[in-house]
């Protein structure tokens, strides 16, 4: 039997929730029907993760648990990256499991279903050259800040990581078409576009890259706001930078991954920079920029690592003292170049790096947030806070702000910030002191 409702649950990047998004609008445009929160849904849809063990593990650990206690289950669809690395074998370690659909294949999900529906366990890891977004139905929901995928894959082959594995190579979507999809989000809703690429900033169509997008997509009416993730330091080209001084919808953040601060690690990861290198590009962007928020990605542990060059990545955090950053512990991934290499670090060693190394990024965020106290700003109504009256959206940094308001989502107010937390900020709106 067709399934009559669907539920999508998107594990891992921004990209994978865009992913989930364009499936939901996919299975919609079919018939389907989005299932509430609490109910019970004929299809579920694990948009996977495979950038870490666990969160690979985690997916496997859902498919069970979707088991319904009358011993029944929904159609289950495997998609995303454990999809594509583990295509049919999926299905062996968990035969709770009817579809398994790869990241590029999934504007063939509708058909899948069917399949699935008369008995057959589809699977589709293809990587196929016609682009799956030409496949999909025009963009008819959008939050005030909406994602729009402009890149995908990645051609760097860092030692450590498996997209360029699950998404392949680099590939761009065409200008035209992402002028198009922008337009769209605007007229339902979106004020703020979110540029999301696995190397955004390698963007590039006829000789421009994504300064030239970004320049152009600043010329629409009623896009406010504009930022994009993630990055990599080669490809922070001149042009890029200069946009951040320039382009005021261009919100002032950027995340920048460095991974470590020891150059050895970095020539033993592939990174293909250095920290030197990296830390010039930061001054840059600061020197057009002054009040740019910065973020960046780490990895501890990473095989060979030594205490004095986990000592340099504390160093970097200290130099660039950033507004926020993520850090994770390496997880060898089966297939890439560093799960062979000897030296792999023992887990309590990476634990204790881990927990230093966020101790010292949580000094730079929290003192960050306290040097914004007192300042006017605006911030992009998002959603409801937890008590009435109170509105949760974001400052041109990237802050969460708390704000009480009647504005409603989607909308920009004027804001002062008056208090600091670890992870958010509360503001008070200006308009009502000032009418
Ligand atoms: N182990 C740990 N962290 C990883 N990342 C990518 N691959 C691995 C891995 N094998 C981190 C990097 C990257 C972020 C998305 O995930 O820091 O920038
Ligand atoms: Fe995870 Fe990378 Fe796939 Fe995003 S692209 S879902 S981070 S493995």
């Amino acid at each position: 039997m067709i399934p009559k409702t669907f539920k999508i649950k998107s594990f891992g990047c921004q990209m994978n929730v865009y992913d989930g998004e364009r499936m939901a609008e996919l299975l919609d445009s079919r018939g389907m029907r989005a299932a509430g929160e609490d109910d019970d849904a004929d299809l579920v849809v694990l948009n996977t993760c495979h950038i870490r063990e666990k969160a690979a593990e985690k997916a496997y650990s859902d498919v069970g648990r979707l088991r319904r206690e009358d011993g029944s289950k929904p159609l289950i669809a495997l998609a995303g990256c454990v999809a594509q690395a583990e295509g049919a074998e999926a299905r062996r370690r968990s035969p709770m499991i009817d579809i398994v659909v790869g990241p590029q294949a999934y504007h063939r999900l509708p058909d899948m279903v069917g399949e699935a529906a008369s008995g057959k366990r589809p699977v589709d890891t293809d990587m196929p050259a016609i682009s799956k977004f030409d496949a999909m139905p025009a963009r008819r929901r959008a939050a005030p800040s909406a994602y729009l995928t402009v890149q995908e894959g990645c051609d760097k082959f860092c030692t450590y990581c498996v997209v360029p594995y699950t998404r392949g190579a680099e590939i761009g979507r065409p200008l035209r078409d992402i002028l198009d999809e922008a337009r769209a989000l605007i007229d339902c809703g979106a004020r703020e576009i979110v540029l999301l690429g696995q190397n955004v900033n390698a963007w590039r169509e006829a000789g421009a890259g994504l300064a030239s997008l970004i320049r152009q997509l600043a010329r629409i009416d009623g896009l406010e706001r504009i930022r994009y993730t993630t990055s990599h330091p080669n490809d922070m080209d001149d042009a890029l930078i200069a946009a951040h001084g320039e382009v005021e919808q261009l919100m002032p953040y950027l995340h920048l991954p460095v991974q470590s601060g020891s150059d050895r690690v970095l020539k033993t990861m592939n990174r293909s920079h250095s920290v030197d290198s990296y830390l010039r590009i930061l001054d840059k962007v600061r020197s057009v920029r002054p009040d740019i928020a910065l973020s960046g990605d780490f990895i501890v542990g990473f095989p060979g690592e030594t205490e004095e060059e986990f000592q340099q990545t504390l160093s970097v955090v200290d130099a660039v003292c950033y507004a926020s950053a993520y850090s994770f512990k390496y997880s060898p991934r089966p297939g890439t170049p560093a799960a062979a290499m000897d030296d792999q670090i023992e887990r309590a060693v990476m634990d204790d790096r881990l927990q230093r190394l966020q101790e010292r990024i949580n000094h730079h965020q929290s003192a960050f947030n306290r040097s914004r106290i007192g300042t006017e700003t605006q911030v992009l109504i998002e959603r409801s806070g937890r008590n009435p009256g109170q509105m949760i959206g974001k400052s041109p940094w990237l802050q969460s702000v708390h704000v009480e308001t009647a504005a409603t989502p989607g909308e920009i107010i004027d804001v002062t910030l008056v208090e600091a937390g670890p992870r958010s900020m509360t503001g008070a709106e200006r308009a009502l002191a000032a009418a």
